[in-house]
């Protein structure tokens, strides 16, 4: 069955004061929350502890990012045994800003989805073309490309780990919304290129992210591909946010 997941990536912007406020009020309307929704908090890590305080049960903490490696000599990073460890049950990994501004390449990428697999949590999996990618008609090939290095270890039950998140890149923080049949359009590719890989394309979660805000998540969310959204700028605003969670 396919889950319909809305998740918060705070990025690296918050504090203490607005896990505070902005938690406290999205706990309250998540829990007013009559869909299905399945709402996920990824603060910075330094964070999580206390949004899992705050969120006392209502809604799923995940990371940011974790790590290529299980444990050693890696200073500043996170291990997927640690988040698992304090209770993250999602990881993102391979965002497109941890692609462009870490130089993570597919292969590190798919080390980290093997860590987080191996760790029990889900991982989020980004995936997206440039504008000049799209410009050239390259939005399908490029994503199907990620999708394979990145997701070429995952197997059999181990896919019921993998959520996949499209979010073309011109989008991300700029206002610029893909269409919805656009979104659409690569979803269904995606599933395509998924169940090609043996994966139980029909039964996976696929999250659309980039500039999705309360006037136009109802549309992206009812495609027939597009089973939730991945969120940025407006999960930091909690009216914002919670508007999108009832899109679902
Ligand atoms: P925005 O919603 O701010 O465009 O960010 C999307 C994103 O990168 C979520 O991971």
């Amino acid at each position: 069955m396919r889950r319909r997941i809305v998740a918060a990536n705070w990025k690296m912007n918050g504090s203490q004061e607005l896990a505070k406020s902005l938690v406290g009020d999205v706990r309250k309307g998540i829990a007013a929350l009559d869909n299905e929704a399945e709402v996920v908090i990824i603060p910075p890590a330094l964070y999580v502890a206390s949004v899992q305080q705050l969120l006392d049960g209502v809604a799923q903490v995940g990371v940011q990012n974790i790590a290529a490696w299980e444990s050693g000599a890696y200073t500043g990073e996170i291990s997927g045994k640690m988040a698992a460890d304090v209770g993250c049950g999602y990881a993102v990994v391979g965002h497109s800003e941890r692609r462009q501004l870490f130089g993570e390449s597919d292969a590190v990428i798919a080390e980290k989805v093997g860590q987080g697999i191996a760790a029990g949590v889900q991982i989020i999996l980004c995936v997206g073309e440039t504008l000049t990618q799209r410009e050239a008609g390259l939005a399908v090939e490029v994503v199907s490309a990620q999708l394979r290095e990145a997701l070429k270890d995952v197997s059999g039950e181990q896919w019921k780990q993998v959520v996949v998140a499209y979010e073309p890149v011109w989008a991300i923080g700029t206002g610029k919304t893909a269409t919805s049949e656009d979104a659409q359009a690569v979803h269904q590719a995606m599933r395509s290129q998924l169940s090609e890989m043996g994966a139980p394309a029909q039964d996976m979660t696929l999250l659309y992210g980039g500039s999705v805000k309360p006037d136009n998540a109802k549309e992206l969310f009812a495609q027939p591909d597009i089973d939730g959204g991945l969120i940025g700028g407006a999960s930091l605003k909690a009216s914002d946010f919670l508007a999108i969670c009832k899109a679902i």
